[in-house]
């Protein structure tokens, strides 16, 4: 297998969650550079991206990174305004993209008003805009990185336990409404996730090892083990989460 899903995946077990934002940076630094055309990322909301997100916008990584032919989508965020602390728009705008030279029309928010299901399907047009056909190709990937997390109930994006949206086949976005977590959100589905070339799941801490173990086993309970991916997916964990 060549790390199309969770658990024939790669996993690179790092110190710390520093370790683990530095290697997603370095990461995502390379990828973009080496890409010769458009570089498309999903982000992730969630604690350890935050970190990354901040290493990113250091002069390091933002004189060196290719803002101008990147473009920025999102995988998930909640239903909530940007100036909500818990809306992953707010948080990239305020610690990344605020601090860098990336142009406005790159950055591809999920909307945030309205009827959700309708918002969803504002985004998914969005993202054929950019692909450039409405229908996806195994040989033509939408995204080039997916940024994922996974929360201690196993989802990843908003992909929540026991949501419609887990059934989702043909739509690339959804609204899902966890019974578990607060506010509605929108969501990449499992299909817009998987036309990628590479999934990075970031994961820290040791509150994630019991959930982090099930998903790298494939328990089939969790909606994070089956994510998968045309193209690799790549675990990068702290040694807390590895445990
Ligand atoms: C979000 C997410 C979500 C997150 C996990 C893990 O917007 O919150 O995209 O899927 O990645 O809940 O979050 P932590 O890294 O904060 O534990």
């Amino acid at each position: 297998m060549n790390g199309h899903d969770v658990v024939s995946a790669k996993e690179i077990v790092l110190s710390d969650s520093e370790a683990v934002a530095r290697h997603a940076a370095d990461f995502l630094l390379e990828e973009a550079l080496r890409a010769t055309d458009v570089f498309r990322i999903a982000l992730s909301g969630g604690s350890t991206p935050k970190r990354l997100y901040a290493m990113m916008a250091q002069p390091d990584y933002a004189t060196r990174f290719p803002w101008t032919r990147t473009q920025f989508f999102f995988g998930d965020d909640r239903f909530v305004p940007a100036d909500s602390p818990d809306s992953n728009r707010g948080m990239l705008q305020k610690i990344l993209f605020s601090q860098v030279d990336v142009p406005p029309e790159n950055i591809h928010p999920m909307p945030d008003q309205g009827d959700p299901d309708a918002a969803a399907r504002a985004y998914e047009t969005v993202l054929k805009a950019q692909y450039g056909a409405a229908t996806l190709r195994k040989d033509k990937p939408l995204f080039d990185v997916v940024l994922l997390g996974l929360g201690e109930n196993g989802h990843t994006a908003s992909l929540f336990p026991r949501q419609p949206v887990l059934q989702e086949k043909t739509r690339w976005v959804a609204a899902c409404t966890p019974d578990d977590a607060p506010h509605t959100r929108l969501t990449l589905t499992y299909p817009a996730i998987a036309s990628s070339r590479y999934v990075l799941f970031l994961v820290t801490g040791a509150a994630k090892a019991a959930v982090c173990a099930r998903v790298r086993k494939g328990d089939p309970a969790e909606p994070a083990s089956h994510i998968t991916s045309e193209g690799r997916i790549e675990w990068i964990v702290d040694k807390d989460a590895a445990a």
